[in-house]
């Protein structure tokens, strides 16, 4: 710890209470273990989190690993076909018991000290335990697991918030896109050296876009002035309607969610003139989705909770999931998603699909890591936020709520 956390002896709730309205967060919130520690039990540990797409598992025995801050969990197929998650920890003493980030097991068997759990998580085998050994009270721990329109989402609670509300609101633009209808055509991990909130804010302001993305500004029109935005926005809106697409808004975690539901989003916004999505000259990287029967010139947002964000052109779709590693690394995975009947080579080209995403990505995870080191300096003071930064101001006001719920 620096000289100036040990000189700051304020408790989490004087530093909340001290927080500026409009500017960025204290250091400590980027530094200090003890704000780390209680993140994980009131927001991360509470709230559901990306962890793929069902075409990722189709048969019993496929599985995969989503690891998030001092949780990992495994998400299987069943015996009955349907979707579980347990607890990536082994009954006995405590070891992860799979490694593997995905695959297909008959078992699972922990690297430890051999015992081994079926694709139900229950006990399967346990060399030499006493004869008194009850095998049926040493089941893998249940993790919670839903899906929303083809969406897996997992929650390391027993009482989650409720995802009604999301596969409510969100079943009408979802059906459109056809995200139960979709596969995953790649799939890519970032880890950023930085505090997972130092990723979700960037991911949330677009006002270093122009300065930081000179790929993304080319077509994405978020960072222009009202005005001109209004206008390629309403050039959009006239031709959705003949591609297919309906107009939407639902608004995001600070004001969609019911009480006890998980915050949701959705939107629309128009990209520059030239482009029918977001790749290397806007022209189409993959069949169209769903419902459209043509480009429309726009993109969608949706977001799932906290660390959850998705970017929907016509012909593909790009997830971000952001999580915690430690309080000092975070991980952003990218998941691009296309129509569950293109193939690759003919319809879609890996490269040529993943590139916007991933060159920006790479100029993120740059950005990110800089900014961290900056905000671990002894001259670090919180600034104000610009007009561009709202998503960010309400991200970070609902974090400090959040901390305070008990
Ligand atoms: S910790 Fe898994 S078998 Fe011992
Ligand atoms: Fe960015």
């Amino acid at each position: 710890m620096s000289a100036v956390l040990n000189e700051d002896q304020r408790s989490i709730a004087e530093l909340i209470a001290d927080q500026k309205p409009g500017h960025a967060l204290d250091q400590r919130f980027y530094t200090d273990p003890a704000i780390y520690e209680l993140e994980i039990e009131r927001i991360i540990n509470r709230n559901w989190i990306l962890a793929g797409h069902v075409s990722q598992l189709p048969d019993p025995g496929d599985f995969k690993v989503l690891n998030v801050a001092t949780e990992s969990a495994i998400i299987v197929r069943g015996s009955d076909g349907e979707l579980k998650a347990f607890a990536n920890v082994c009954r006995h003493r405590g070891s992860l018991v799979c490694l593997e980030s995905a695959g297909h097991v008959d078992k699972f068997v922990c690297p430890y000290h051999g015992w081994t759990y079926d694709i139900d998580g229950k006990l399967f085998a346990a060399r030499n335990m006493p004869d008194d050994f009850d095998m049926s009270a040493h089941s893998l721990n249940p993790v919670s697991v839903d899906v929303i329109h083809g969406l897996i989402f997992v929650c390391f609670t027993d009482t989650p918030r409720s995802l009604e509300g999301a596969k409510r609101d969100l079943a009408e633009p979802m059906a459109m896109f056809g995200f139960e209808n979709m596969k995953v055509a790649a799939q890519k991990s970032y880890e950023i050296p930085a505090n997972w909130k130092l990723s979700i804010e960037n991911y949330q302001e677009c006002y270093h876009c122009a300065s930081a993305h000179p790929e993304y500004a080319r077509m994405h029109t978020l960072m222009l002035d009202r005005e001109k935005r209004e206008r390629v926005q309403g050039k959009m809106l006239a031709k959705m309607d003949a591609c297919g697409v309906k107009n939407m808004f639902f608004d995001h975690i600070d004001t969609a969610a019911r009480p006890g539901e998980m915050g949701y989003g959705y939107s629309r916004t128009a990209l520059f003139d030239k482009y029918k999505t977001g790749s290397k000259d806007g022209g189409p990287v993959a069949p169209l989705l769903g419902d459209f029967t043509d480009y429309d010139g726009g993109a969608s947002d949706f977001s799932f909770g906290a660390f959850s964000f998705l970017l929907a052109y016509s012909d593909h779709v790009v997830a971000y999931v952001f999580t915690p590693i430690d309080h000092n690394s975070s991980n952003c995975e990218i998941y691009w998603l296309v129509r569950r009947d293109a193939e690759e080579g003919k319809d879609y080209d890996v490269d040529e699909l993943t590139w916007l995403w991933d060159v920006t990505t790479q100029h993120d995870k740059e950005i990110i890591a800089n900014n961290s080191k900056g905000v671990h300096s002894k001259y670090y003071r919180p600034g104000p936020f610009s007009g561009m930064e709202r998503a960010e101001r309400i991200y970070i006001e609902w974090i400090l709520q959040e901390l305070q719920r008990a």
